[in-house]
């Protein structure tokens, strides 16, 4: 059985298909990207994943369980994750209260066991001494980091990450890399937005492609860069570039 499994799902806002029949599988472990031109429909999908949004029509399943009608707590309490294309902390307070805020909703745990888990998040993410930092003072990947170490406090088995890499310079995007590698060794599995595709080349298992709402390509990197209609719509040929 799938982690996720997601079947004719559809939104639409208004007269605009924003996705449409789209049906997908994520297994437990895996790596998977969502690609496609700006606009293709790619965080309305993840906002029907983490509940924000209620599809007009379609299924989304959880280890089996249909979710499609619950609510984004009832979701994260279930194993759903997820970070934001635009980050969003409380800017007021620190770095540590920002991931305790995490831990004690997902989990709905003591304090204590909280504060336990934050600090393991913290480590993890390569926070732990800047978690008496206010949220204001931290550097753009920073930030980022935060993002995920806030979704990674609520105890995910899913997490969903929108355009983390976004304004990162190249070197900071290899070290968001690298994080998103020990997360899912750790045993989280993992559905990503991303623009930069050498860090979809180094992340994914398993690539999804969009354009206009609805899926024109799915399989390993390699394969989805080499099929045409991807080409076309999103990647662009050296002629385009020339
Ligand atoms: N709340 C909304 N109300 C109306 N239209 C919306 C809403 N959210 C998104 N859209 C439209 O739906 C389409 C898909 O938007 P979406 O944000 O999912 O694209 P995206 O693939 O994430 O793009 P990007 O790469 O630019 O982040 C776009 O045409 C967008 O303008
Ligand atoms: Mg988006």
């Amino acid at each position: 059985m799938s982690l996720l499994k997601v079947s004719r799902l559809s939104k639409q806002f208004g007269g605009l298909n924003a996705v449409q029949n789209l049906s997908f599988s994520v297994e437990e472990g895996m790596i998977f990207a969502i690609i496609g031109p700006n606009g293709a429909g790619k965080t309305t999908t993840l906002n029907m994943l983490s509940g924000l949004l209620t599809p007009t029509s379609g299924t989304i399943a959880l280890n089996g369980q249909d979710i499609t009608q619950l609510t984004a707590a009832a979701r994260c309490h279930l194993g759903l994750g997820r970070a934001f294309q635009v980050v969003q902390p409380f800017p007021e307070m620190t770095v540590e209260e920002n991931v305790m805020v995490g831990a004690l909703f997902g989990a709905r745990q003591s304090k204590q066991l909280a504060l336990n888990q934050t600090h393991a998040v913290l480590e993890q993410t390569g926070l732990l001494r800047l978690k008496d930092t206010s949220a204001d003072d931290l550097t753009l990947l920073q930030e980022k980091r935060l993002e995920i170490a806030r979704a990674l406090a609520t105890h995910p088995s899913l997490l969903l990450l929108d355009e983390v890499m976004a304004g990162l310079r190249p070197k900071e995007a290899q070290e968001a890399v690298e994080l998103i590698k020990t997360v899912n060794t750790s045993g989280v599995t993992i559905i990503f937005i991303e623009h930069v595709m050498p860090v979809v080349r180094d992340l994914a298992d398993q690539v999804l492609v969009m354009d206009y709402g609805t899926p024109i390509a799915e399989g390993s990197y390699h394969e989805v860069t080499q099929n045409p209609q991807v080409i076309q719509a999103y990647l662009g040929t050296d002629e385009d570039a020339a």
